[in-house]
């Protein structure tokens, strides 16, 4: 038997405990290490490291992602992809996700997990078809369900899923437990009936210790026939994070499990994060709460994120008086929306509509713009059917919501190509360009100062010339 590991550290754990505020430069020396440990792969790029590095860091997503290549020539590369939304919660068209997913490849990625958020799964089939298109014979496309817990999310809905994305053409399906509260005879029932469903299909494990359930999911989704599991050198690991790489690492020898794990390599991986961990935590920006296990989520039934959303908002408007029934409010507006996993945005939109049904003390008095776009079907099909006397408020008699592959077919003009006109001579390849459509303001900054750069570089060496 034989169970690998996706080394997070480079983007989900410190995307969850650090904010993705972690440079390249800090962990560039480590990374010929990283390529001898033997994982599975390595979740390096995607989901907030893009934003972050034009955002925060001063860092070409792109070149970030060729410098990893480069550095770990043996290692698939694997990175996060919000289907149709890329690395955002906009809905891009076709031709833009067809290039994201096309320079991703060309620039270093191995493995593309590919997710929506409402398992909405026409929004995951462009990129998939594009993976297909440009990827090469190592190039995996991974389809990615958001797990969640509600009435409508049995056993049963998972394996069709997985049956789906098995039927679509993608080589393996990961579960994406984001809120860590998968259970560990959840994840047996689960895992034992996908694997009956999809047979030889690799399966993936993510979950976050969030809830401190993460090692026993882990557990018992070993023994039911995981393949892959992720987790985080150990002093990246736990707290929101994913369990310790090296914890798991010793429980499976005594499992008898092979993991093609490199004992030396991963200690020495963990060795040389320990001095840069506690960097970030002596200047405050690893924040030792996120380092603890808080077992709310499984109390309440909702993620912890969304509730610190809450309690910010409620203590905001001096109504903390009102969280019980915020609280109790949020199933009711979930099962109105048809049971959305609870994941950003939705998370957020359900909690918020909750808080302001509750504080106007009229249910849905006041709709916010997001849940009425919701119902309006601009972020895909919900799981279940939404409230119909709800739905014909927001849509008018005879509404119907509207289908966003079908938009997309009508549309004119490609957005790549204006984005690029747009950017005139500031976007110089076709990646800067992808960045300029995922994060205008942020990219145009970034291309500015590098332009900027490059010029007082140049009138320094003339100065040195004369
Ligand atoms: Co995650």
């Amino acid at each position: 038997m034989r169970v690998q590991f996706t080394e997070t550290v480079l983007r989900d754990a410190n995307q969850s405990l650090m904010a993705t505020r972690l440079p390249y430069s800090d962990y560039e020396a480590i990374l010929p290490t990283m390529d001898k440990a033997g994982y599975y792969s390595v979740e390096c790029w995607g989901g907030a490291t893009f934003d972050s590095c034009l955002r925060y860091l001063n860092e070409d997503p792109w070149e970030r992602l060729r410098k990893i290549r480069k550095n770990m020539p043996n290692t698939r590369l694997q990175m996060l992809l919000r289907g149709q939304n890329l690395l955002g919660y906009k809905h891009y068209h076709d031709d833009v996700v067809e290039k994201f997913v096309q320079l991703s490849i060309k620039n270093g990625i191995d493995i593309l997990r590919i997710f929506d958020a409402l398992n909405d799964f026409r929004n995951i089939k462009t990129a998939l078809e594009a993976t297909k298109k440009y990827g090469g014979k190592n190039t995996v496309a991974s389809g990615c369900i958001s797990y969640t817990q509600s009435p409508v999310h049995t056993v049963q809905k998972y394996v069709e899923m997985c049956k789906e994305l098995q039927s679509m053409g993608f080589d393996t399906i990961c579960l994406k437990d984001m809120a860590g509260t998968m259970s560990p005879y959840e994840a047996e029932g689960l895992i034992k009936g996908i694997k009956d469903a999809v047979g030889d299909m690799p399966l993936i494990l993510h979950t976050h210790c969030t809830t401190g359930m993460a090692y026993m999911t882990l557990t018992k989704a070993i023994e039911s026939g995981i393949d892959v599991i992720d987790t985080a050198t150990s002093c990246f690991s736990n707290g929101t994070s994913q369990p310790a790489t090296e914890s798991m690492f010793y429980a499976l020898q005594q499992y008898g499990i092979e993991t093609g794990l490199n004992e030396r390599a991963i200690n020495e991986v963990n060795d040389f994060f320990k001095p840069v961990k506690q960097k970030y935590i002596d200047n405050g920006t690893l924040n030792p709460k996120s380092m603890g296990t808080d077992a709310q989520a499984l109390v309440y039934k909702v993620p912890g994120g969304m509730l610190s959303n809450m309690i910010a908002n409620l203590t905001d408007m001096d109504a903390m008086d009102k969280f019980d029934a915020a609280l109790a409010e949020i199933p009711a507006v979930r099962a109105d929306m048809g049971y959305p996993p609870l994941v950003t945005p939705l998370s957020q939109m359900v909690g918020n509509q909750a808080v302001t049904n509750v504080l106007v003390g009229e249910r849905y008095k006041n709709i916010s713009n997001e849940v009425k776009n919701y119902f309006r079907g601009e972020y895909g099909i919900a799981p279940a059917p939404v409230n119909k006397d709800l739905e014909r408020e927001i849509l008018g008699e005879g509404g119907k919501p509207i289908d966003c592959r079908i938009e997309d077919s009508k549309r004119t003009g490609e957005d790549f190509s204006n984005a690029e006109q747009e950017l005139g001579a500031l976007g110089r390849t076709e990646e800067d360009i992808m960045s300029y459509i995922c994060f205008p303001k942020q990219a145009k900054d970034f291309l500015e100062k590098r332009k900027a750069d490059e010029e007082r570089i140049c009138s320094y060496t003339m100065e040195a010339v004369d």
